[in-house]
């Protein structure tokens, strides 16, 4: 009996690993930093377990929109995602936290606040969510274009924003009419004139070409915007211990790529949009009127979480 068992086990220990055929969904285009990051990962899942882990990249929204990955991230029909913090922060307002305005001036001090314990403790929420986080990554900083020009504010504008509570409240609070829309659908919607600006950033404006529908670019770099790489919570439990400290080491080496990348990112493409001549100018928090002491006033109340961070920056 106990020379089976050991038979057993040494048959066990010497099966192969299964093969795992993984998915991941983000809602960025190919050429966007996102996409290539998950590229890279997929390659190196792919070295480092022998072609044994095999990671598909599903970009621009294939899977849905996040709403409906984040879905089929909680019944395990997806795998792995890079989300923006969208519908984090309408399930979890404490999520929203991440997007306050002038919150950081730069993208190296955005890349250390999400390296710090209040970001930290929010990715141990996600666990609430049916997700286990894997770290985060970031988008450059938060910039506005308006098709017209400005006249002081931005006030009377149809503003395109994430489909995401306190953005939405924030551009409500500067006078204009915040317009949910998520990445892409973005093109159609100024190119039509459904919307008469948008708030997005540089990389985006670059590779769409949004500067040439834009009578101005205003480089207000008002918020950062975090990108929360995550699995499903029920994938991960089923995965070997030893495919899931692969993972693990793989993402947060990607993650950190990714916000070390940014500040050269945004600085990149700032140059090219002046070298091309496009209409890109400073722009300081005067441009929302009273709408940033105003979304602070309602959000410290709404989300005491946002004291932790403000504390970090100081
Ligand atoms: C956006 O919807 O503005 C966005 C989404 C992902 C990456 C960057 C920007």
């Amino acid at each position: 009996m106990r020379l089976l068992n050991l038979v057993a086990m040494i048959a066990m220990l010497a099966a192969p690993a299964a093969a795992q055929d993984l998915r991941i969904g983000m809602v960025t285009p190919p050429p966007h930093q996102w996409t290539r990051s998950a590229n890279a990962l997929a390659e190196e899942l792919a070295t480092r377990s022998e072609g044994r882990m095999k990671l598909a990249v599903f970009p621009s929204g294939q899977l849905g929109s996040e709403a409906q990955m984040l879905q089929q991230l909680q019944a395990g029909a997806l795998d792995f995602a890079f989300l923006t913090v969208g519908e984090l922060a309408n399930r979890n307002p404490d999520f929203g936290i991440l997007v306050a305005p002038y919150l950081v001036d730069t993208a190296e001090d955005a890349a250390r606040l999400l390296e710090g314990p209040t970001a930290a403790a929010l990715q141990d929420r996600l666990g609430a969510l049916g997700l286990k986080g894997l770290g985060y990554g970031m988008a450059g900083m938060r910039i506005v274009l308006l098709s017209k020009p400005l006249d002081g504010t931005v006030a009377g504008r149809k503003i395109r924003t994430v489909p995401l509570t306190q953005e939405m409240d924030f551009w409500a609070k500067a006078g204009a009419a915040p317009t949910p829309l998520p990445l892409p659908e973005l093109f159609d919607a100024y190119a039509n004139g459904q919307i008469d600006g948008m708030q997005l950033d540089l990389e985006g404006t670059w590779n769409n070409r949004f500067q040439d529908y834009s009578a101005v670019v205003l480089d207000t770099r008002h918020a950062i915007f975090p990108m929360f790489a995550v699995a499903s919570a029920r994938k991960w439990q089923t995965l070997p211990p030893e495919d899931r400290a692969l993972i693990e080491e793989l993402m947060t080496a990607e993650t950190a790529h990714i916000r070390a990348a940014y500040p050269a990112i945004d600085a990149d493409y700032r140059a090219k949009l002046h070298e091309a001549g496009a209409p890109i100018v400073e722009a300081g928090p005067e441009v929302f009127g009273t709408a940033v002491q105003d979304w602070y006033a309602e959000w410290r109340r709404k989300t005491p979480l946002l004291a932790d961070l403000e504390a970090e920056v100081r």
